[in-house]
């Protein structure tokens, strides 16, 4: 395969200064956010290319694929059916959505009518995709809520634990244990804890207040949660697509049902546009093929993704999870291995507080990197109009100076300038609008995987680790390299 070919390359500002429609041409709007991508070097030529090669490499095709619920994750022998949760898929599979939804409303409703006692605090536990899309929506969204004061447990360090359960309640906490397989060695273990902790403070049924967010029902079953507290979802739902199941459980306990529908209304909204909008005006395609150039044809190995937006502080960490773990990979379904560079390193923070720490390398270091702001236009409750104004003054200063550059006699203080960025703006955090962000992410991912001849679906690279820490749980030591005996030989002494 050829990637596009750039026959002659001008800067962004000679690209600016030649063609007075660029801004039109490579800016859109999609389900209510904002798109920019006139900043980068694409051209309507280069979009062309790519336009063709999304064809050639059959990309129309896996996207029905994936919307109609056929076999895309071909490792696993199974669909990858997201967007059923949203309302997008296969009709069987959405009714099936559905159904699980209304099971999780009516636990909902219950709690809130006090089914279960006396809930104020929500200790959620889960990692990774069963982790990172509840807290990044609850640190988003929640902060008004003012419904329950929800915290995210993931990490296996008990400290993560033990700063939740020091600011709650027992006797008002209800246990929520998310995962997938039901099987994650740090997710059970801080359940275990977690539950003992209920159980230690003289909780008359811990059990009686623990709630299991789950594809695998029989095992949570084992380990003791009634099963009318197990909100399934289905096996087809991707770990880290999986925000829109019953994974958004908190989020919709928290938030709000209504809020929680919007969340999976402003997701379909994105998926209608990405399955039916031209290629050349399609949102999550244009920002592939954009990450492709950088990728292919410039070299680039990171992409950076700064949040203009202390609501979103959390979105590169979700990122990082959905780009890496999706397309982090080398050999295509076949076994063949790929020739050409995959996923970027996706790595980010938060606006202004980078600026202040790692703009110098982007700016002036040696690598090219290109760089995403996210914004809002609207200002949280919390922020005043000035705060505001400040924000996004500097998310809009940075992409300009990092297109323009400075020259000056004294290299020290020159810039090259000429360096790539694309702007998202939301018209206001909102349940909906950061639907319709995540989906963009989660098509621009699959639209990459496509492109790039890769399976996004799985995740074989976690397993060597976590076989090797139940081996040396299991049967200690032996067989391994000098180096990791040593230090488990001090560690554990
Ligand atoms: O180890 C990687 C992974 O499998 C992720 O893909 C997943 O999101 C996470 O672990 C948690 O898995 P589970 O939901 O099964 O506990």
């Amino acid at each position: 395969m050829t990637w596009p070919v750039e026959p002659e390359r001008q800067t962004l500002s000679q690209l600016f200064a030649s063609d007075p429609q660029r801004v039109d041409r490579l800016t859109l709007e999609a389900a209510g956010i904002y798109f920019d991508w006139s900043k980068t070097h694409l051209t309507g030529d280069l979009v062309n290319q790519f336009v063709q090669l999304a064809e050639a490499r059959g990309l129309p095709a896996a996207r029905d694929a994936l919307f109609g619920g056929k076999t895309v994750n071909t490792s696993e022998g199974r669909a990858a059916e997201h967007t059923a949760e949203r309302g997008e898929g296969a009709p069987e599979s959405v009714a099936r959505a559905r159904a699980l939804h209304n099971r999780m409303r009516a636990l909902i409703d219950a709690i809130e009518a006090g089914a279960l006692g006396d809930v104020r605090h929500v200790l959620h536990i889960g990692i990774g995709g069963s982790a990172l899309g509840p807290d990044l929506l609850i640190d988003a969204l929640g902060r008004d809520a003012g419904r329950y004061d929800v915290a995210v447990v993931s990490n296996v360090d008990g400290t993560a634990l033990e700063e939740a359960t020091r600011r709650f309640d027992p006797n008002a906490t209800l246990l929520v244990i998310a995962s997938k397989t039901f099987t994650t060695s740090e997710t059970m273990l801080n359940a275990a804890s977690a539950l003992a902790w209920m159980a230690e403070a003289g909780v008359e049924d811990p059990y009686g207040r623990v709630v299991a967010l789950t594809a695998s029902p029989d095992k949570a079953m084992e380990w003791g949660v009634d099963e009318t507290r197990i909100l399934p979802f289905a096996e087809s739902v991707g770990g880290r697509y999986s925000l829109w199941s019953s994974i958004g459980f908190p989020v919709a306990l928290a938030l709000g049902w209504d809020a929680f529908e919007s969340l999976l209304e402003g997701a379909a909204e994105m998926d209608r546009h990405f399955r039916f909008a031209e290629t050349a005006r399609n949102a999550p395609l244009l920002a592939a093929f954009a990450d492709l150039y950088y990728t292919q044809l410039r070299g680039c190995e990171t992409r950076a993704v700064f949040a203009y937006d202390e609501r979103l502080r959390l979105l590169p960490s979700y990122l990082q999870q959905l780009e890496m773990e999706s397309n982090g990979k080398r050999v295509a379904p076949s076994g063949e291995a790929i020739a050409w560079p995959t996923a970027p390193i996706t790595w980010g923070g938060v606006g202004t507080d980078a600026q202040h720490a790692v703009f110098q390398l982007l700016h002036q270091g040696t690598r090219l990197v290109p760089v995403e702001f996210v914004a809002a236009v609207e200002a949280g409750d919390h922020q005043d109009e000035a705060h505001h104004q400040a924000l996004l003054t500097n998310c809009f200063a940075q992409g300009a100076a990092l297109m323009a550059g400075k020259a000056s006699d004294d290299p020290q203080r020159a810039y090259p300038g000429d360096r790539p960025s694309s702007t998202i703006l939301l018209d206001s955090v909102d349940p909906a609008s950061l639907g319709a962000l995540i989906a963009f992410y989660e098509h621009r991912t699959f639209a990459n995987a496509v492109l790039l001849g890769i399976n996004p679906f799985d995740q074989f690279g976690v397993e060597l680790g976590k076989q090797i820490a139940k081996s040396i749980e299991q049967e200690g030591t032996e067989g391994f390299d000098p180096s990791t005996r040593a230090l488990i030989a001090r560690a554990f002494a």
